[in-house]
C-alpha cells in the first residue's frame, strides 16, 4: 500500500528553489547581455568613427599636398579626387575651407575650423552642426614661408553625418540583436541549469514519498555530495524509528505471552471452583470472571499474532504457497470447532497455481476470517470457502449466513481494535480483520468485505497476486 503524501498545513513554503535559481541565473544573463551590448556598440562606433576620420584626413592631406608656393605666393589647384573620395562613401554633402592667416583663400568662409591638436602638425577633429546639419570635420595646419614672411595655412574638410548616423543606427541594431540573442540563449541555459540542479532533489523526494508506511529500509539511492548529510540524517532517523518500533512490538509480544499462561491457570481454577460453588450469585460472579479471563486471553493471543504479523511482513518471505492445500488443512482443523455450533464448513477448491508468499501469515489471516464466520454465524448454518483464480490473482472467499456487516461500520472494521455493533455479547478484541488486511497488503493483495450473493451474510475475500 502506498500512502499519497498529504501536504502538511503546518509546513510553510519559503519559495521555490528552482525559481530562485532560475531568476538569479537569468538576472546574471541580463547583466552580461547588457554589458556585451554596450561593449560591442562602443567598439564598433569607435572603429566606424576612425575609418571616417581617416578618409577625411586623407582628403585634407591631398588638398594640403596640392598647395604650392609660386613666386612667394600661395597657389592651390584642388584635385578632383581629393573631395570625390568622400562622396564615394555616402550621399553626404562635403565642405572645405582653406585659410591663410585667418583669411579664407577658397571654400566656405563660415565653415568652423577644428581646434588644433597638441602639436601644430597634428590634425584637429570637430563634431558639431553647420547650416542645420550635423558635421564632422578635420583641420590640417602648416607653417609656410612666403615673401611676406611666415604664414599659417589651415585646410578644413568637413562632411555631413547622415550616412555615418545611418551606419551607427545599423551598428546599434546589430549590437542589440547580438545582446538579445546572447540573452535568449543564456536564459534558456539558465532554465535548463536550474531544472537539472533541482532534479536530484526531486528524485529523492519521489523515492521517499513513494514508500509504503511500513517501509523502513535506509535510502540507498546515489545523491550529489551536498545532499549526503541530509540523506545520512534521514537514514539515521529511519533506523531509530525502526529500532523503537521493533522494541515496542517485542514488548507487546513479550507482555502478551507472559499474561497468557497465568490467565490459563486462573481460568482452570475458576472452572474448578464453579463446579463446587452452589449459591447462584457466586456462580454468576464466577461466570463473569471466566468471561473476563476469556476476553483477556483472546486479546493477548490476538496481540501476539498481530505482533508476529508485523515482524514477518517487515521482511516478507516469498515462497510458493499452495492456497488450496492451505485452505483444506485449515478447514480440517476448524471443523470440530464449527461442529460445536452445528456449522458446516464447505470447501470448494479447484486447482490453482501457487502464489509467492509467507504460508504462516496467510494461514493466520484465513484463520481469523473463518473464526469470524463461525463466531458470528447462527447455529445450524453453512460457511462456504472457495479458492478461485483469474489472470492475475488467486482469491479465497469465505461466505457465511451471519447477517453480514453493519453497512455504516464496514469501512472501519479492518482498523485496529474496532468491533462492530453486531459483536456485542461475543468475545473478541477487534484485531482479526486488521491482521487479515495487513497480511493481504503485505503480499500486494487485497481484503474485500461484501455482502454474500444471497444477502444472508458476509462474504470476505482475500486475494493474492500470482507474481
Ligand atoms: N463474518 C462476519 N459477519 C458479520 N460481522 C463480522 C464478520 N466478521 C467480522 N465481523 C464484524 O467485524 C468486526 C471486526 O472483526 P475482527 O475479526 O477484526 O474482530 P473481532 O472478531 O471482534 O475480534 P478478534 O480480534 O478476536 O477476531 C467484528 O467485531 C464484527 O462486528
Ligand atoms: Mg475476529
Amino acid at each position: 500500500m502506498t500512502d499519497q503524501p498529504t501536504p502538511d498545513a503546518r509546513l510553510r513554503s519559503s519559495g521555490s528553489l528552482r525559481r530562485r535559481l532560475a531568476l538569479q541565473l537569468v538576472g546574471s544573463a541580463a547583466v552580461l547581455a547588457s554589458l556585451l551590448f554596450f561593449a560591442v556598440l562602443g567598439f564598433t562606433r569607435d572603429v566606424s568613427q576612425r575609418s571616417h576620420d581617416s578618409i577625411l584626413l586623407a582628403s585634407a592631406t591631398s588638398l594640403m599636398d596640392s598647395v604650392t608656393i609660386e613666386e612667394g605666393q600661395v597657389t592651390l589647384d584642388i584635385p578632383y579626387a581629393a573631395l570625390s573620395m568622400l562622396g564615394n562613401i555616402s550621399d553626404d554633402r562635403v565642405f572645405y575651407r582653406v585659410t591663410l592667416d585667418d583669411s579664407t583663400l577658397t571654400g566656405y568662409g563660415d565653415l568652423p575650423e577644428a581646434p588644433a591638436g597638441a602639436r601644430l602638425e597634428e590634425p584637429g577633429y570637430w563634431t558639431g552642426s553647420y547650416r542645420g546639419a550635423g558635421l564632422r570635420s578635420v583641420t590640417l595646419r602648416r607653417r609656410m614661408s612666403l615673401d611676406s614672411g611666415a604664414a599659417g595655412i589651415a585646410i578644413t574638410v568637413a562632411q555631413t553625418r547622415e550616412g555615418q548616423q545611418a551606419e551607427l543606427a545599423a551598428l546599434t541594431r546589430s549590437a542589440l540583436a547580438l545582446g538579445g540573442g546572447f540573452f535568449a540563449i543564456a536564459a534558456l541555459l539558465a532554465l535548463w541549469t536550474a531544472q537539472s540542479s533541482i532534479r536530484p532533489l526531486q528524485v529523492l523526494t519521489g523515492v521517499v514519498s513513494r514508500r509504503g508506511p511500513k517501509d523502513l529500509r535506509p535510502v540507498q539511492r546515489a545523491v550529489p555530495s551536498e545532499m549526503l548529510p541530509l540523506v545520512h540524517s534521514l537514514n539515521r532517523f529511519i533506523e531509530r524509528l525502526r529500532v523503537s518500533l521493533t522494541r515496542s512490538e517485542e514488548f507487546i509480544a513479550e507482555a502478551a505471552h507472559r499474561v497468557r499462561t497465568p490467565l490459563a491457570t486462573v481460568r482452570t481454577q475458576a472452572e474448578i471452583t464453579l463446579r463446587r460453588v452452589e449459591k447462584p450469585e457466586n456462580r454468576n460472579s464466577l461466570r463473569e470472571m471466566i468471561r473476563a479471563i476469556d476476553e483477556s486471553s483472546r486479546a493477548a493471543g490476538q496481540l501476539l499474532d498481530h505482533a508476529m504479523v508485523t515482524f514477518r511482513t517487515d521482511s516478507l518471505e516469498r515462497k510458493p504457497v499452495d492456497l488450496q492445500a492451505l485452505a483444506e488443512e485449515l478447514v480440517g482443523r476448524l471443523r470440530p470447532v464449527a461442529e460445536l455450533k452445528d456449522i458446516a464448513l464447505v470447501l470448494e477448491a479447484g486447482s490453482v497455481p501457487p502464489v509467492p508468499g509467507d504460508a504462516i501469515l496467510i494461514q493466520n489471516a484465513l484463520r481469523n476470517i473463518l473464526d469470524n464466520a463461525i463466531k458470528y454465524a447462527p447455529p445450524d448454518s453453512e460457511v462456504a470457502i472457495s479458492v478461485t483464480m483469474d489472470q492475475s490473482a488467486v482469491t479465497i472467499a469465505v461466505t457465511d449466513e451471519a447477517g453480514g456487516f453493519p453497512e455504516a461500520e464496514k469501512n472501519a472494521l479492518t482498523e485496529r481494535f474496532v468491533r462492530g455493533s453486531n459483536a456485542a455479547g461475543t468475545i473478541g478484541s477487534g484485531l482479526g480483520l486488521t491482521i487479515a488486511r495487513e497480511v493481504a497488503e503485505a503480499h500486494g493483495g487485497r481484503l474485500v468485505l461484501s455482502t454474500s450473493s444471497t444477502g444472508a451474510g458476509a462474504c470476505v475475500s482475500l486475494s493474492f497476486p500470482l507474481s
